[in-house]
C-alpha cells in the first residue's frame, strides 16, 4: 500500500508510521487522518508487526490539524461530517502504539500523540493546546485525554491560555513517559519498541487493555479485569515459558499462545 501523506515500514516487529507532510509542519488533514488510521490498522492485523511507532519530523510531530482544510467549513459540514471522529480507529488498534515527538506537537498533534500508549520526546517538543487562538477549542480529545493525563489545573492553563509546555514540564506532569536527546529520539523509540516486541503479544495486549480500563471504569471494576486478565494469563504458553525460563536463568522465547 501506498500513501502520499505518510511513511510506512517495518522491520524487526516494529512498523513506524512518519507523518510527512514537512511543508505544512506535519499538518494533520483528512488524508493524513485516512492514511495514518488505514497504515495502523494494517499494522494491527499484520502478525509480523508487534508494535507501532508513530512520529514526525525533528521541527514537528504534527502542528495541529490542518487549519486551511477547516477555516471555510461551517457547522452543519463538521456536525454531519463528525469531523475529527474518524481518529477514534487509531484507538482502537490493539497493538502497543508509541509516538515519538520532536518539535511541534500541537492543537491534534498533541491529541494524535495523546492517543497513543505512551510518548517519548525529544528534548526539542513543545506541547499545547492553541486553539483558543483560533476562536475554537480542543476537537480530537484535548479537553479529556489531557485532563486525565496532567489532570485539571493543567489542562485547563494549557486549553485556555494556549501556551506552549517543553519536554521537561511535560514530562515532569505526566504528559510524556520520558525526554531524551533529539538527536537519539528514534533510535530510544526503537529500542523501547524492540524490547516490547520481544515480549508476548497476549501480555502486551492484555497490559493496553488493562490500563485503559482505567479510564473507562471504577476502580473496582478495573481490578477486577486486570486480575481476570491476569488469571487468563496462566491458560497461555507464554506463562509457563517467562516462569520457566525465570527459573532456568534464561532468555524467555515467546510464541503468542
Ligand atoms: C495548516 C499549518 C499549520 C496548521 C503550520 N502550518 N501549522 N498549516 N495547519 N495547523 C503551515 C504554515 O501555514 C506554513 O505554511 C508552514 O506550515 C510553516 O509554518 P510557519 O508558521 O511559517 O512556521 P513557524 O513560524 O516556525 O511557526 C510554527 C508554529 C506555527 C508556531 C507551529 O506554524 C503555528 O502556530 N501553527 C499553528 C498551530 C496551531 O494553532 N495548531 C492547532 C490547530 S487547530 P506556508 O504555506 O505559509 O509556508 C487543531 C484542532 C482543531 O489542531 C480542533 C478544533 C476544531
Amino acid at each position: 500500500m501506498s500513501y502520499e501523506t505518510i511513511l510506512a515500514e517495518s522491520s524487526e516487529g516494529i512498523g513506524t508510521l512518519t507523518i510527512n507532510r514537512p511543508g505544512a509542519l506535519n499538518a494533520l488533514n483528512s488524508q493524513v487522518l485516512a492514511e495514518l488510521t488505514s497504515a495502523a490498522e494494517a499494522f494491527d492485523a499484520d502478525p509480523e508487526v508487534r508494535v507501532i511507532v508513530i512520529t514526525g519530523n525533528e521541527k514537528a510531530f504534527a502542528a495541529g490539524a490542518d487549519i486551511k482544510e477547516m477555516a471555510e467549513k461551517s457547522y452543519a459540514e463538521v456536525y454531519l461530517a463528525d469531523w475529527f471522529a474518524g481518529w477514534d480507529r487509531l484507538t482502537r488498534v490493539r497493538k502497543p502504539i508509541i509516538a515519538a515527538v520532536a518539535g511541534y506537537a500541537l492543537g491534534g498533534g498533541c491529541e494524535l500523540a495523546m492517543m497513543a500508549d505512551f510518548i517519548i520526546a525529544a528534548d526539542t517538543a513543545k506541547f499545547g493546546q492553541p486553539e483558543i487562538n483560533l476562536g475554537v477549542m480542543p476537537g480530537m480529545g484535548g479537553s479529556q485525554r489531557l485532563t486525565r493525563a496532567i489532570g485539571k489545573a493543567k489542562a485547563m492553563d494549557l486549553c485556555l491560555t494556549g501556551r506552549f509546555i517543553g519536554a521537561e514540564e511535560a514530562e515532569r506532569s505526566g504528559l510524556v513517559a520520558r525526554v531524551v536527546p533529539a538527536d537519539e529520539l528514534l533510535a530510544e523509540t526503537r529500542k523501547a519498541a524492540a524490547g516490547i516486541a520481544q515480549k508476548s503479544l497476549l501480555a502486551t495486549i492484555g497490559v493496553k487493555e488493562a490500563v485503559n480500563a482505567a479510564f473507562e471504569t471504577t476502580l473496582s471494576q478495573g481490578l477486577l479485569f486486570e486480575r481476570r486478565t491476569f488469571h487468563a494469563a496462566f491458560g497461555t504458553q507464554d506463562q509457563k515459558e517467562g516462569m520457566r525460563a525465570f527459573s532456568e536463568k534464561r532468555e524467555a522465547k515467546f510464541t503468542d499462545s
